[in-house]
C-alpha cells in the first residue's frame, strides 16, 4: 500500500495542480481548505482564505447561499453561476461532508470554469438566429410576389415579368447565401484540407481582375495593379486565395461610385507578401471598423441587400487568410475610401 501513502501525502499538491477551484468548509461555513485555483477565484492572497468564514471571503451571494443550503440540508447541489468579480461562468458542485452517523460536519465545493462553452453556445444561437433572419427576408418577398401573381396579377404580362424578375433576384440571393454559408462551414470544419503549394499572387490577381472586368467596366472604374518585380510566390490554396481577392474586389467595386479608382498593391514585408486593395468609395464609419469582419455585419443593411450582399464576404476573407497563417486589416474613414489588406506567408 506504499502508493496509497504517497498519494495521501500529495493531496495538497494534487489539489493545487487542479484547474478547478476546490473549497472545503466546516459546519460553520469557515474555510478549512482551499486550493490555488479557488484562491485565485476569490482574489485572496496565498493561504489567506484559511479559517476565514466563507461569507467574509466571498462576495458571491449565490455561492454563499448554496453552501449554507448544503450545510443545513445535506443535499448535493449542481448550479451554474456568474462571478461578479471576474465576469466568468462557473459550474459549481457542492456536497456535504458527513460522518458515519450521517451528521454534517462540513461541505466541499468544486468550481469549474464554463465560460468558453457558454460563449460558444451564445455564438451558435446568434448565428442560427442571423441565418434564419437572412433566409426569411428573401423568402417573404418571394412568397409575397407569388401570392400577388396567383391573385390575378398573372393577367398583366408586364407586371408578371417584373414580379418574376424580382423573384429571380431573390432566389439568386438565397443561392448565394447558401453558397457562402457552405464555404464558411467547410473552411471552419477544416473539411477542406488546405494543401499549401506555391501560388503566384500576380497570376491570381490578374485572373480575379479579369473575372470582375464586366462589373469594373460597367461602373467605369479604373483599376491599377502595382507590384514589385520578382514578387515571391506565397504558400496556400490557389482557389481559396482567389476567393479572398474576389470578395475584396467585389466590395471595392460595389461600394465605389461610378468612375472611381481602385489600387491593388502587393509587396514583400519580411516573411510575408502584403496585398492592399484601396478604393475611393464611401468608406466605413469608425465605429463599424472593429465589427466589419463579423459574419452578417453590414454598415448599411438596406444598401448591401440591394446590392445582393449577404454580409458574409469579409468573414470568409478573414477565415481563409487566418487559416493560411496570414493576417487581415482595414483602414478607412467615412467618405474617404477604404483600404483592406491581407498577408500570406512566402514560400
Ligand atoms: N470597400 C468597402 N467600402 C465601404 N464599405 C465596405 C467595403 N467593404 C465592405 N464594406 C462594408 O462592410 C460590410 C460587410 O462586407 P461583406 O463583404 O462582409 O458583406 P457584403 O458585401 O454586404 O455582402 P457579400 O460580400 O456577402 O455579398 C458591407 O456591407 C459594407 O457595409
Ligand atoms: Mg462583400
Amino acid at each position: 500500500m506504499a502508493s496509497m501513502v504517497r498519494w495521501d501525502n500529495n493531496i495538497p499538491g494534487i489539489l493545487n495542480s487542479m484547474i478547478d477551484g476546490v473549497i472545503v468548509c466546516d459546519k460553520e461555513a469557515r474555510i478549512t481548505m482551499a486550493n490555488k485555483a479557488a484562491e485565485n477565484l476569490f482574489l485572496a492572497r496565498e493561504g489567506s482564505l484559511l479559517n476565514i468564514p466563507l461569507h467574509q471571503a466571498s462576495s458571491e451571494r449565490a455561492i454563499n447561499n448554496m453552501i449554507d443550503g448544503v450545510l443545513s440540508t445535506g443535499k448535493e447541489v449542481f448550479a451554474e453561476t456568474r462571478f461578479d468579480s471576474n465576469n466568468r461562468f462557473y459550474r459549481v458542485h457542492a456536497v456535504a461532508l458527513t460522518d458515519v452517523g450521517g451528521g454534517i460536519f462540513g461541505a466541499v465545493a468544486v468550481f469549474h470554469d464554463v465560460t468558453e462553452a457558454r460563449n460558444f453556445d451564445q455564438m451558435r444561437s446568434e448565428f442560427v438566429g442571423n441565418v434564419s433572419h437572412e433566409l426569411r427576408t428573401p423568402l417573404t418577398s418571394i412568397k409575397g410576389f407569388v401570392e400577388t401573381l396567383l391573385d390575378g396579377a398573372l393577367a398583366n404580362t408586364d407586371t408578371c415579368r417584373r414580379f418574376l424578375s424580382i423573384i429571380d433576384t431573390e432566389t439568386e440571393r438565397l443561392n448565394r447565401l447558401i453558397e457562402d454559408l457552405l464555404t464558411l462551414s467547410s473552411i471552419e470544419s477544416k473539411e477542406r484540407i488546405v494543401k499549401p503549394v506555391p501560388v503566384s499572387l500576380v497570376r491570381v490577381l490578374r485572373n480575379v481582375t479579369n473575372i470582375m472586368s464586366p462589373q469594373i467596366s460597367e461602373k467605369r472604374l479604373h483599376v491599377e495593379f502595382i507590384y514589385t518585380d520578382g514578387l515571391e510566390p506565397v504558400m496556400g490554396d490557389e482557389d481559396l486565395i482567389g476567393q479572398v481577392f474576389i470578395n475584396l474586389l467585389d466590395n471595392a467595386i460595389k461600394y465605389s461610385p461610378r468612375g472611381g479608382k481602385i489600387i491593388i498593391r502587393s509587396r514583400r514585408r519580411e516573411h510575408r507578401v502584403v496585398t492592399t486593395i484601396n478604393d475611393t468609395g464611401m468608406g466605413i464609419p469608425r465605429e463599424s471598423i472593429s465589427r466589419i469582419f463579423e459574419r452578417f455585419y453590414r454598415v448599411d443593411k438596406a444598401r448591401s441587400r440591394r446590392q445582393g450582399g449577404t454580409g458574409l464576404g469579409l468573414a470568409i476573407v478573414k477565415h481563409i487568410v487566418e487559416s493560411h497563417g496570414g493576417e487581415v486589416f482595414v483602414d478607412s474613414e467615412i467618405g474617404k475610401g477604404a483600404t483592406f489588406g491581407v498577408s500570406f506567408l512566402v514560400v
